[in-house]
């Protein structure tokens, strides 16, 4: 099987599919790999670094296409310049995977389903924790908001921190970013960490501790509708929201510098939020850049790929702004690539593409199986409400409390029987066997209650603590070794080797985890 990496042809696109790291890993998935000459050169990635990795150069998009069974892209295919479309140069049968944008490009999937072949969508990652690996959106738009950061830096020629100096006094600059989404909280990250002042505004009030922690102050909104959607999603907001943010945001944009906003609920047009008024009663230098530009815009001055200047405001519509750090992008945006080919494959000696439609990534990312539309797949069971970020940030279905655990025979026998022994250790045993009955006993019930209600997150710091525990149950059974009689001898045995083996699991574990943290 061999897998085919063709160079970009997108206007302005520098990214490509796979960097030397990934060939090398595709190749140990038992593919064989081919990418076409130059195809790396804009995110300097040379052809020769590709051969050293194991890759095949092809001299042409042409040659590549007609031998490659799988084809890994960045961008949608496209009509090349001589004319021909590289959905047409798909070998029939092939699988891409690349962005596509099924409800955008309904032409395009048309033209893929004629050549019958197979599509996976990096844009249709279903936003679950097991899938973070391969959620190339988030990798993106996360390099996407530090760049927006540094294109505003760039135009509005100003310091961003505050200085005293001897000539006078610098004021800090005044970012102002709209929507906190991965965008959004790295543009907050990358100006706070340059000196300005940030403030932050989104409809999901649960981000608000992320905006704090990242540095920046959150907006306060009173308005009788959250734009929380349930599962951490956002929500469409009315009319008369938007006309009260609209407003909230010119005042807001009057008193800064720089405006980035990234709002955006997947999948819709981007919701119109700085009104050209709000432009206007900018300060002159003042820079917006207006990351939602490829869906519509959030300014309703943007140009779609332009910087230009209104009413002395310069307002970038920028859409290739991860592409502007070619290099880096390429090596997220390949590995995602990889994690979805990796997961999508049968395992060696025979290497293929083998689709599981039960499971929720497969099915999520499938838009053409042979050529037969399964865009959009089925909805998922209902998203869980209060999710804590953005919608990329969805993590896995955790109940608040567990289940109780269902009545059965065995446990009822059990108790029973638990009981009786209890009775008779009380009418038959010494006086401190009730006394140490009734510590075990409530160690049990307050044990379970407080390992119950502890968070997943808090599991390592518990272990240590029963870590401890196990150390004096070592002491004890020690001690009830030497105590006399078979039965301490035995019962003692038994409790310093499970004992042990808790506390060296706990080191091990332990140790793992802090090679985890070295770098
Ligand atoms: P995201 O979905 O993580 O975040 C969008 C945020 O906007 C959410 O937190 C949502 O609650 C918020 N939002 C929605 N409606 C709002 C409203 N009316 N007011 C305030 N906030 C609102 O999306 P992500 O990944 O952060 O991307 C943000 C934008 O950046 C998208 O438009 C995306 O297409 C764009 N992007 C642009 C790139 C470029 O080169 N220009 C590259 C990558 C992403």
């Amino acid at each position: 099987m061999k897998v085919g990496i063709p160079k970009e042809i997108y206007p302005h696109e520098r990214r490509v599919a796979a960097v030397p790291e990934t060939v090398h890993k595709i190749r140990k998935l038992g593919y064989e790999v081919m990418i076409e000459a130059g195809a790396g050169d804009a995110a300097a990635f040379t052809d020769a670094t590709y051969a050293e990795a194991g890759a095949t150069i092809v001299p042409n998009a042409a040659a590549l296409y007609a031998a490659a069974d799988i084809v890994l892209k960045v961008r949608q295919p496209i009509a090349t310049a001589g004319g021909a479309h590289e959905a047409d140069l798909l070998k029939g049968g092939a699988t891409l995977i690349s962005f596509i944008w099924p409800a955008q490009n309904k032409e395009l999937l048309e033209r893929l389903a004629a050549r019958k072949v197979t599509v996976l969508a990096m844009d249709a990652m279903p936003r679950i924790t097991r899938a973070q690996r391969m959620d190339a959106l988030s990798a993106m738009a996360n390099i996407a908001g530090y760049r927006a950061v540094i294109e505003a830096a760039e135009n509005f020629g100003r310091f961003f921190p505050g200085q005293v100096t001897a000539a006078g006094r610098v004021k800090p600059a005044q970012v102002f970013i709209v929507g906190a989404g991965v965008a959004g909280l790295a543009a907050i990250a990358a100006a706070k960490s340059l000196g300005a002042q940030v403030r932050a505004f989104d409809t999901r009030p649960a981000v608000r501790e992320q905006v704090e922690s990242l540095g920046g102050t959150f907006v306060e909104f009173t308005f009788n509708e959250t734009g929380e959607g349930g599962g951490g999603y956002a929500k469409e907001m009315s009319e008369a929201y938007l006309a009260a943010e609209q407003a909230m945001i010119a005042q807001h944009a009057k008193q800064s510098d720089i405006v980035i906003s990234t709002a955006l609920i997947p999948g819709k047009v981007a919701p119109p939020l700085i009104t050209s008024g709000a432009v206007v009663a900018m300060a002159h230098g003042s820079v917006i850049v207006d990351m939602a530009a490829e869906q519509g815009g959030n300014c309703a001055l943007t140009e779609r790929d332009k910087v230009v200047e209104k009413f002395g405001v310069t307002i970038i519509g920028l859409t290739d702004l991860p592409s502007r750090m070619a290099r880096q992008s390429s090596e997220l945006y390949a590995t995602t690539v990889f994690n979805l080919l990796k997961e999508v494959s049968a395992p060696e000696p025979n290497p293929a593409i083998a689709l599981k439609l039960e499971d929720e990534i497969h099915r999520g990312v499938l838009v053409l199986r042979s050529g037969e539309l399964m865009w959009p797949p089925p909805k998922p069971p209902a998203p869980r409400a209060g999710g804590p970020t953005g919608a990329h940030k969805v993590l896995e279905a955790k109940p608040a409390h567990p289940p109780p655990a269902p009545a059965s025979g065995g446990g009822g026998l059990l108790a029973i029987l638990v009981a009786i022994a209890l009775g008779a250790a009380v009418v038959f045993g010494p006086p401190q066997l009730i006394q140490h009955l009734t510590v075990f006993l409530l160690a049990c019930v307050v044990g379970y209650h407080v390992i119950w209600n502890v968070t997943p997150a808090l599991h390592t710091p518990l272990m240590s603590v029963t870590n401890a525990i196990s150390g004096i149950i070592v002491l004890g059974g020690m001690l009830a070794l030497f105590g006399g009689g078979s039965g301490s001898l035995a019962l003692g045995g038994v409790a310093i080797l499970v004992a042990s083996i808790n506390v060296a699991g706990g080191f091990l574990v332990t140790q793992r985890m802090l090679r985890m943290f070295r770098k």
